[in-house]
């Protein structure tokens, strides 16, 4: 696996590769990799000749008051990870290497950011907009795969590759979840172990509202506060948003007449976690 830390060597290493006809699967991630991670690195794999994972804890998607200090840094053992992975190009720049100094950049998805996390993390979504659309610019994928686990980003990145007429395929892959069902997330680091059984509520609670939608229940206003009394039983969780909105724009429904999304962030300790499901009628 070559590491790569300058943005004109990652260009020209993809541009070579294309020439010779490959094609370049990229796995965009802040590290503290996971099994989530991992499983998004094998289905780039499969989807591409050559897989690129860049690693960059990217400051702009976080909010002064946020966890960026605190987040999760261990670049040995995400080394180790991808390489086993086989993995063939880590990208890991250096934040000045990114945002050098009079950088002025911002790329915003106006509707798609305001609700749900959007609501909550003002400029998050222009942090992440920009900086994925930089990554689409340095590494020059033909694929690129992202978690459907941050549902709301994917839309955006979607929305993003259509509006500017990037030339990269948009993959959402399926939430890798623990043996319990808690979504795998490296902000699951933050909880201690009676925050960790706390936070099974999330998971509970999108069962039992896929259980109301398969009973027959179609009123959303039924559904989310089943969705919400689930996670109240915890009395240690702060729900942020529950919310059952159109899996496109992203719109709070009402009534359930095709596949919603039922979309979650909950506190539990010092942990900001989100899930999110699709239900059908
Ligand atoms: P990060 O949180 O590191 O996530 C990197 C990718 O892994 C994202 O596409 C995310 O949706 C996916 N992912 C995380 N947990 C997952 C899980 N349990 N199952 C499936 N996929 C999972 O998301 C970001 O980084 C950043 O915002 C980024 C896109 C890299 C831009 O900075």
């Amino acid at each position: 696996m070559v590491i790569v830390e300058q943005i004109s060597e990652m260009q020209r290493w993809s541009d070579a590769e294309r020439r010779q006809g490959r094609r370049i699967a990229l796995v965009p991630t802040m590290g503290a990799l996971h099994e989530g991670h991992l499983s998004l690195v094998r289905d780039g794999k499969m989807r591409g000749d050559r897989v690129v994972v860049s690693l960059f804890v990217n400051p702009t998607q976080f909010a002064p008051q946020e966890d960026f200090a605190g987040y999760p840094r261990d670049f040995e053992r995400d080394r180790r990870l991808l390489d086993a992975e086989g993995t063939d190009v880590l990208f890991h720049p250096a934040p000045q290497e990114m945002y050098p100094e009079g950088f002025d950049a911002e790329i915003e998805i106006r509707d798609l950011s305001a609700p749900l996390c959007g609501a909550v993390r003002p400029g998050h979504f222009k942090g992440v907009a920009t900086v994925v659309a930089k990554l689409f610019n340095i590494v020059r994928p033909h694929v690129a795969i992202f978690g459907c686990k941050d549902y709301q980003q994917l839309q955006i990145i979607r929305r993003l590759v259509r509006d500017l007429n990037f030339d990269v395929e948009i993959i959402g892959h399926p939430t890798v979840r623990e043996p319990d069902g808690l979504a795998m997330s490296s902000r699951n680091a933050y909880l201690n172990s009676e925050e960790r059984k706390a936070a099974l509520c999330l998971y509970r609670s999108l069962r039992h509202a896929e259980e109301m939608v398969g009973c027959g229940e179609r009123r959303g206003a039924a559904i989310v506060a089943g969705a919400r009394a689930e996670i109240a039983r915890e009395a240690s969780a702060r729900i942020d948003y529950v919310s059952l909105c159109d899996p496109e724009s992203l719109r709070e429904i009402d009534l359930v007449q095709d596949a919603v999304l039922l979309a979650l962030a909950v506190r539990i300790g010092k942990a900001r976690l989100i899930d999110n499901m699709i239900l059908k009628p």
